[in-house]
């Protein structure tokens, strides 16, 4: 397994580039199941979880056809077709290497009547439920059984019907729920409104696509999505919005080594409470083309043509400043953030607190900080960051992508030599992010677990 191997204490300058999301990308290649017209999306990432996605809907009869020859993931325009709706059960083997398959069953079901697919379990984030996924599917009609640990779904000879359905579970909406409810609404009979739906710039994005497929979907991006049903869909050409979760990663990067970054591609509108919070903290995020004025982050983006797609430089104040923060669903700081923040709290001048609203268990990340050196207290759903003047470098240990990623930042700002092991977990959520943060200036090795002996990397 590979290792990461990091230098701390370098100051990261320089560009990077803002990759197509992968919590996009995913239920967008999803949605290929519900025709069998050609769709295309561009500015895919070349990451773990999208290669699997694509070898599930290869195992469902979604073929991509425009695979290089080369057997390379090319340059992220993917155009997949179905040629064979006779394969409808993606199989626990899959499934439990990625939760998010289960967003093929919404598509699979609407389209072809049938769909097997393994329930996800759990993850190192906590229990991973399903059961608003099912409410939302049997509220439209279908027959749900779960057998083997597979959930069974059917749709009666009427077929799905359009309805009113709550999504609102005791952590909220669901995105991946909502994404299954949406795609499966848009060939049933008549309207479908989905209250409590997920707010996610990754819900719109599908949205917007399903609607280049000839859907009616309204209301995307609010609690109140509408979808009128329609016979059939066909191809649709889509451009996979920028990941505002990496985005936020880089921001936070740069902070910890107080850096000077710019991000191009960075989606600033889909990230106004992560940098609220960042503001907070003394984290400056400034449109490229304001000048040397530093302007409040709520116009971040004045002055982009496209609020989704903005160039943005990152800068900070030298002493960090404590924060008491909340993840909440979207529009609210996300979870998928609160990883990466922690690092940044670690390091600021004070006490932060930070409430996880989301996936109360979602706090892998505190012993291997705390083996660093930070100072961390927990009390269930929260924790307490004593800011500490430095991190030191240690052995660690990944245990889920976001968590890898606050470790990777501790790396970078810690002095000494930090290891980080079983990186595939960040794999799975950031293209080559060794090589982007090299290019920023930082000193980080990409090494088999067998070349590192103890805390000494034979060849870092
Ligand atoms: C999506 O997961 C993201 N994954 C997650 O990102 C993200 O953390 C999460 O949304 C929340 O924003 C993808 O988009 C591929 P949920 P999803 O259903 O849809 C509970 C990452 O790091 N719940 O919105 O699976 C659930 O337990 C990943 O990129 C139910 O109770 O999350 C959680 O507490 C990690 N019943 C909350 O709702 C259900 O049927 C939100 O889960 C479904 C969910």
């Amino acid at each position: 397994m590979d290792t990461f191997v990091i230098e701390g204490g370098r100051r990261l300058t320089g560009r990077v580039r803002i990759n197509g999301s992968k919590n996009a990308a995913l239920p967008l290649l999803a949605a290929a199941l519900l025709t069998d017209q050609p769709v295309k999306l561009r500015e895919v990432p070349n990451l773990a979880d999208i290669r699997n996605m694509l070898r599930l809907l290869g195992e469902l009869g979604c073929q991509r056809t425009d695979a290089p020859d080369d057997g390379s993931f090319g340059d992220g325009t993917i155009t997949q077709r179905v040629t064979d709706e006779s394969l409808s059960h993606a199989r626990y083997e899959v499934v439990r290497t990625m939760r998010a398959s289960i967003c093929t069953l919404g598509p699979m079901l609407a389209r072809r009547g049938f769909a097997r697919v393994s329930l996800p379990g759990g993850c190192a984030i906590g229990e991973r439920p399903v059961d608003l996924h099912l409410r939302g599917l049997a509220a439209l009609g279908a027959q749900i059984t779960l057998t083997g640990g597979d959930i069974i779904a059917k749709v009666p000879p009427g077929g799905l019907i359009g309805t009113t359905v709550f999504l609102g579970g005791p952590f909220g909406s669901t995105v991946l729920g909502t994404a299954n409810i949406m795609c499966a609404a848009t060939l049933a009979k008549g309207t479908t409104i989905i209250e409590s739906a997920a707010c996610e710039p990754e819900v719109v994005d599908l949205a917007n696509l399903l609607n280049k497929m000839g859907a009616r979907v309204s209301g995307q991006g609010s609690p109140r999505v509408v979808i009128e049903g329609v016979s059939e869909l066909g191809g649709a050409d889509h451009r996979v919005i920028p990941d505002r979760i990496e985005a936020g990663t880089y921001m936070m990067a740069s902070a910890v080594t107080n850096g000077d970054i710019v991000l191009e591609n960075c989606p600033v509108d889909s990230l106004l409470a992560a940098m609220h919070c960042l503001d907070t903290i003394g984290v400056h995020v400034e449109a490229c083309n304001a000048g040397s004025a530093n302007i409040p982050t709520r116009s971040a983006h004045r002055g982009c043509e496209d609020p989704m797609r903005c160039c943005v430089r990152v800068t900070s104040d030298r002493i960090l400043r404590p924060v008491e923060v909340t993840t909440q669903p979207h529009p609210g700081f996300p979870t998928d953030l609160q990883a990466q923040l922690m690092t940044v709290l670690a390091l600021a001048d004070g006490n932060s607190v930070i409430t996880e609203k989301i996936f109360p268990d979602r706090f892998l990340h505190v012993a291997e900080l705390s083996r660093m050196g930070a100072k961390v207290i927990r009390h269930g759903p929260t924790c307490v960051i004593s800011g500490v003047r430095k991190l030191v470098g240690a052995p660690v240990m990944a245990s889920d992508l976001r968590a890898s990623a606050g470790l990777v930042l501790a790396g970078l700002a810690a002095e000494g030599r930090t290891i980080i092991n079983r990186v595939y977990h960040l794999d799975r959520g950031y293209e080559r992010m060794e090589d982007r943060l090299r290019a920023l200036g930082a000193s980080i090795q990409r090494v088999d677990e067998k070349e590192v002996v103890g805390v000494e990397a034979l060849s870092a």
